[in-house]
């Protein structure tokens, strides 16, 4: 059609006087079908903030870890360990297609555990990846190449945002199980073993190890054993996505317990890792994608078919945020300044959601708010109706996405009580 055009204009042009015919001829361009897409929710609404001049605005938007002072924030682990390297004066070479050999251990112990038998027996194959997006995309797109008895991938309903597109677009189909009970503010246990249980034999289910995003809604222990004995019983492969290992409890043994249990209970699970938020690393991207097989054959198999994959995508991962990555975990001083650091922020945000009750009822807010003491990690699914949130943007300048979802992490002792005073105008 562009081309067309083109061509219709050019010729007409032709027939012009000399003078004009002279004039340089700017080709129409190849795009002109391309609709506009919408923004990302996300984005828009930083956006929007930045515009805001309210010396009270707040964004609780972003899902990036803030300090005290609402300030980003540089783990001492990461700057002790970035001297390390820099002292080293490493080369810049690179790295192979699936990474820094020495990460990629790391990263599966610190998921699977030191002592785990599936890393002992040599039975897994993890990769370095570009943040947990990348791995997930590695795996969709394994999944879509190799797991051709089954296409569609079920998702907890509300999941993360970029769950659908990442599978969608790697030729998978998105089907969704009940998760969030917007009545509770909390798990949908009966609704989800009830979903479960009719997905047919050999589809893909998506969990959110801990930390689920955007809900903070967690099954606890005895929850997952039931998850983990319906899947089984329904032949499902479970893709468990971690990107908050340490970030909701602060302790990353605790938080890995699902994946872990998984795998004990016999499941040979697909993991996605991130250190974008317990490592405070967002910008550096760096994930491990691990896939466990039946046994070390099968492993270097799939490490093979890995390979292939990546390799056309972008060859090989990048080196620096891998390299900070492991020297924590594999330095044993840093590895416990880290321990130390990421159950500091887990616990701030522990603190700002009581902090965030406390002066609810201060308030005078008469509604029960503790699902938001009974959430975890990042985000908290305030329960908060469109219309709701529309006030607090227009009339407080405190930012959220639609669905009523804050991150706590944008909370900080200074902002909490503005927090609850507007939140209360919105719902008394
Ligand atoms: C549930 C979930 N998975 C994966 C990611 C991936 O993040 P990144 O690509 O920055 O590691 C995020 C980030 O917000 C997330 O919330």
């Amino acid at each position: 059609m562009a081309l067309l055009k083109t061509t219709k204009f050019i010729s007409s042009v032709g027939s012009l006087t000399p003078s004009l015919a002279s004039l340089p001829i700017r080709a129409s361009s190849w795009w002109t079908e391309v609709q506009m897409g919408p923004p990302d929710p996300i984005l828009g609404v930083t956006e929007a903030f930045k515009r805001d001049t309210n010396s009270k605005k707040m964004n609780l938007g972003v899902g990036a870890y803030r300090d005290d002072n609402g300030k980003p924030y540089v783990l001492n682990c990461v700057r002790k360990a970035e001297s390390l390297i820099a002292s080293k004066a490493l080369d810049k070479e690179y790295l192979g297609i699936v990474g820094l050999g020495d990460f990629n251990k790391a990263c599966a112990e610190l998921a699977l555990g030191q002592d785990s038998d599936v890393l002992k027996s040599k039975r897994s194959i993890t990769v370095q990846t570009i943040s947990g997006t990348g791995s997930l995309r590695v795996g969709a797109n394994f999944l879509s190449r190799f797991h051709t008895v089954a296409r569609d991938v079920y998702l907890p309903k509300p999941s993360w945002g970029n769950h659908t597109p990442i599978f969608r677009d790697a030729g998978m189909q998105l089907k969704a199980y009940r998760y969030y009970d917007p009545a509770t503010c909390g798990f949908d246990f009966t609704g989800a073993l009830d979903d479960i249980s009719k997905i047919p034999q050999n589809s893909v289910i998506l969990l959110h190890a801990c930390a689920h995003n955007p809900t903070g809604v967690d099954p606890r222990p005895e929850q997952w054993k039931e998850l983990s004995a319906v899947i089984k019983e329904r032949k499902l492969l479970p893709f468990f996505d971690m990107a908050y290992q340490g970030f909701a409890s602060g302790d990353i043994d605790r938080d890995a317990w699902a994946v872990r249990y998984f795998i004990e209970q016999g499941h040979n699970i697909l993991l996605s890792q991130s250190f974008a938020k317990n490592m405070g690393l967002y910008g550096e991207r760096v994930g491990g994608f691990t896939v466990v097989c039946g046994d070390a054959e099968e492993a270097k198999r799939v490490e093979s078919q890995l390979k292939i994959l990546i390799r056309p995508i972008y060859s090989n991962p990048p080196m620096n945020g891998a390299r900070i990555a492991s020297t924590i975990l594999t330095t044993p001083e840093l590895r416990s300044t880290w321990l130390e650091e990421v159950k500091g922020m887990a616990d701030r945000i522990i603190r700002m959601r009581e902090m965030l009750v406390t002066n609810l009822k201060k308030e005078g807010s008469t509604h029960n708010w503790q699902h938001v003491t009974d959430q975890i990690g990042m985000f908290c699914f305030t329960g908060l109706k469109p219309e709701q949130v529309e006030r607090l943007t227009k009339d407080f300048s405190v930012y959220m996405t639609k669905d009523g979802r804050i991150s706590v992490a944008g909370v900080t002792s200074g902002n909490v009580e503005y927090l609850a005073h507007a939140i209360h105008q919105v719902t008394k």
